[in-house]
């Protein structure tokens, strides 16, 4: 397993708040609104952005006054649009503290600090009471997480009865590794991508029922393959993820996306549920 510090390393850099807020402003002038939908472009970190999270939300169903859980937050876009949508309260976790820090600052500024916190933590060890949420979801996160069966345990203990899971990510394709560098590891040595198979074995072993694993890859990839033309030829908009990632970031999104395309990765969609 890697040191979590590793994977730190890879997402973390100084001023992600300040930098996401005068792009905002750069590009809508000094009195940008500043609320979930506007920061879309820029704190959805994982690849088609704001499209994937209402994917997910499809399938996570979320009801007004309910608590859900975000496992590996990020920046918390996802948590502060899925809060301001449904009506929700929305706590996270995330590895990469000046991610937490970021959360922080861009949740405050759009009004949203008493019903979205994204605190400091290990999702192999969830500061969390048994029994809290009623439903949880994870983007993008378990490709850094070699415990898979551990990261699934700690979601159902933190679960009502019958709360459900719902994860939106890449496992592994046919074809090989993928192309390093990519958007969660620089190498090999942080990433661990699972088959959609082995996705299923684990959560059934973790406790988890009704396990639904939707393989996404034949559905996403024309406007993945468009996206990464568009990002080969003219770069990111002003708007886009270089501003969370630097300008590294077209080379790892690109290397993703043709990771794809090549079948060496696949992207699923996974719904898992706590027996009730
Ligand atoms: C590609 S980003 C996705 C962030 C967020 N889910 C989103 O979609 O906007 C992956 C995130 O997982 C976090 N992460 C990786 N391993 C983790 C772990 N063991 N516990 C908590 N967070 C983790 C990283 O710090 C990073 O913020």
């Amino acid at each position: 397993m890697p040191p979590p510090a590793d994977v730190e390393r890879h997402y973390a850099s100084g001023g992600i708040a300040e930098r996401i807020l005068a792009a905002l402003r750069a590009v809508h002038g000094p009195d940008a609104v500043v609320n979930p939908a506007a920061l879309a472009p820029l704190d959805h970190f994982h690849g088609r952005g704001l499209a994937a999270t209402e994917e997910l939300v499809a399938r996570l169903d979320p009801r007004p006054g309910e608590h859900l859980l975000d496992i590996g937050a990020g920046i918390g876009g996802p948590a502060r649009w899925i809060a301001d949508r449904f009506g929700c309260r929305v706590s996270g976790v995330d590895l990469t503290r000046a991610f937490v820090e970021a959360a922080e600052v861009l949740t405050a500024a759009v009004g949203l600090a008493a019903r979205v916190r994204v605190h400091h933590a290990d999702a192999l060890a969830l500061p969390f009471a048994d029994l809290t949420f009623d439903r949880a979801y994870s983007q993008n996160v378990v490709m850094n997480v070699a415990d898979k069966l551990g990261f699934y345990r700690e979601a159902l203990r933190v679960l009502r009865p019958g709360g459900v899971l719902v994860l939106s990510n890449l496992c592994a394709g046919t074809a090989g590794e993928p192309l390093f560098p990519v958007p969660w590891a620089e190498s090999a040595a942080t990433s661990f991508l699972s088959t959609p198979e082995q996705t299923r074995a684990d959560l059934e072993a973790a406790g988890f029922t009704a396990v639904e694993v939707h393989d996404t890859t034949e559905a996403v990839l024309p406007r993945q393959a468009a996206m990464r033309r568009r990002l080969e030829r003219e770069g990111f908009p002003p708007l886009g993820l270089h501003v969370l990632m630097g300008e590294r970031m077209r080379e790892l999104q690109i290397n993703s996306m043709r990771s794809i395309e090549e079948s060496r990765a696949r992207t699923v969609e996974v719904v898992a549920r706590r027996p009730g």
